[in-house]
């Protein structure tokens, strides 16, 4: 931090200076004179911070240092004044100062300061952690897209420690909650939606149902009565605050494309569409391409994956690709059994079938996200989450 004393007396500036050193990095410039000298500082030097010893202490002059501190909004200043007055200390703050501090000035006050100033402007730049959002959209009706979706989150929150939420976007029959969990979800999309204002962490954290420690689902509605309260721009409040508290952000978008999905999937880093290997499907998949080719999505945030994936079936995994112009990202097994019984008893596939294909291939999938998410270059999802 770089640190800039303005005062009328060399001696006192010497021994603020010895405080503010003392065992640190700071950088901390002397500057001998009158409030007359604040604007050249500010501008050739744009310390950090600016500590004015006992040269702003008149009203008159708090509309002086008012240009400086709308010039450089960035900047703190710190005011140290003799006597200073309750109504002095008020225009001082509606002059842009947050601190005055009262002289003789006691060496912990003015450190206790200094740090709180410094903790704050780190806090201000430093860029603000963002979730990655990722979305599963169905081609067609029993893809497996909700299956994938809800499994997949639950690894990424078992297996690589992510905080994970889920946000079932399916308005008419939104299911994912079921998949992974055998509560009653208490609350809903239509309850954030109907207390959008008040959307904050911990009011997200209280609406889901708990699978995990780490990992929460956001059911849909109830029932489509309720959905219809639900408007495209709460999307946007809720992803924001979704991406702020997680690390990965899973949306279940359903098969329809309307208002609300296509701000969803504005917001996506990745979007996974789900198809299986037959005509129906591939015609589907051709369509939804083309659709989100027109809505301006860039190729390389699309990456389908075929699902109940048998090798050697009556279309190969190469007649897909050519026919939908792209390569296919991922292949996950079919596999009955174990799918059936995690479906059936709303337990996420890992916990019952630790070793099943389908397990393995999520993993993979989990894996990859977050190493592409670590790593600058390289890796196939590195490009992703770091073109943008
Ligand atoms: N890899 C798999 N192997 C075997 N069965 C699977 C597999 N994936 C999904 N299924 C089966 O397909 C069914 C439909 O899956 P799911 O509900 O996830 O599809 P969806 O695309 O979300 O459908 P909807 O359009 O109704 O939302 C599941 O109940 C499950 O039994
Ligand atoms: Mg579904």
């Amino acid at each position: 931090m770089k640190i800039a004393i303005l005062s009328s007396k060399q001696s006192h500036m010497e021994a603020i200076r010895q405080v503010l050193v003392d065992g640190t990095l700071r950088q901390v410039m002397l500057f001998e004179g009158g409030l007359d000298r604040l604007a050249a500082i500010a501008d050739q030097e744009r310390p950090d911070i600016i500590i004015l010893d006992d040269v702003c202490c008149q009203q008159a002059e708090l509309a002086m240092l008012e240009k400086s501190t709308l010039r450089y909004p960035g900047m703190a200043f710190i005011l140290l004044c003799e006597n200073a007055s309750a109504e002095f200390l008020i225009n001082a703050m509606r002059s842009g100062v947050r601190d005055v501090l009262h002289l003789p000035i006691e060496a912990p006050a003015l450190l206790g300061t200094v740090a709180r100033v410094e903790q704050k402007l780190k806090m201000a730049s430093a860029p603000q952690a963002q979730g990655k959002v990722i979305a599963f959209i169905a081609c067609k009706g029993g893809s497996g897209a909700t299956f994938l979706a809800s499994n997949l989150g639950y690894i990424l929150a078992e297996k690589e420690a992510a905080n994970v939420v889920l946000l079932d976007l399916n308005l008419q029959f939104g299911d994912a909650s079921l998949f992974v969990s055998d509560h009653v979800p208490s609350n809903t999309l239509a309850d954030v939606a109907d207390n959008i204002s008040r959307l904050d962490a911990s009011f997200l954290a209280a609406s889901l149902v708990h699978v995990l420690p780490k990992y929460g689902v956001l059911a849909a509605p109830e029932d489509p009565e309720h959905a219809v309260e639900i408007k495209p721009e709460h999307i946007d409040t809720l992803l924001n605050v979704a991406k702020a508290n997680y690390d990965y952000v899973i949306l279940d978008v359903g098969r329809q494309l309307n208002a609300m999905s296509v701000k969803a999937l504005d917001h996506a880093d990745v979007i996974f569409p789900v198809l299986q290997e037959t005509l129906p499907f591939i015609r589907d998949t051709k369509r939804l391409l083309h659709t989100m080719q027109v809505l301006g999505y860039p190729k390389n945030k699309i990456h389908t994956i075929v699902n109940r994936y048998v090798k050697g079936g009556d279309i190969s995994l190469s007649d897909v690709e050519s026919t939908l112009g792209l390569k296919v990202f991922k292949t996950i097994p079919n596999s009955y059994e174990s799918v059936s019984a995690s479906v059936n008893q709303g337990v996420p596939i890992m916990k019952i079938a630790k070793h099943d294909p389908v397990t393995k291939a999520l993993s993979e999938i989990a894996h990859h996200l977050v190493e592409g998410q670590h790593a600058k270059s390289g890796g196939w999802l590195s490009h992703i989450f770091h073109s943008a």
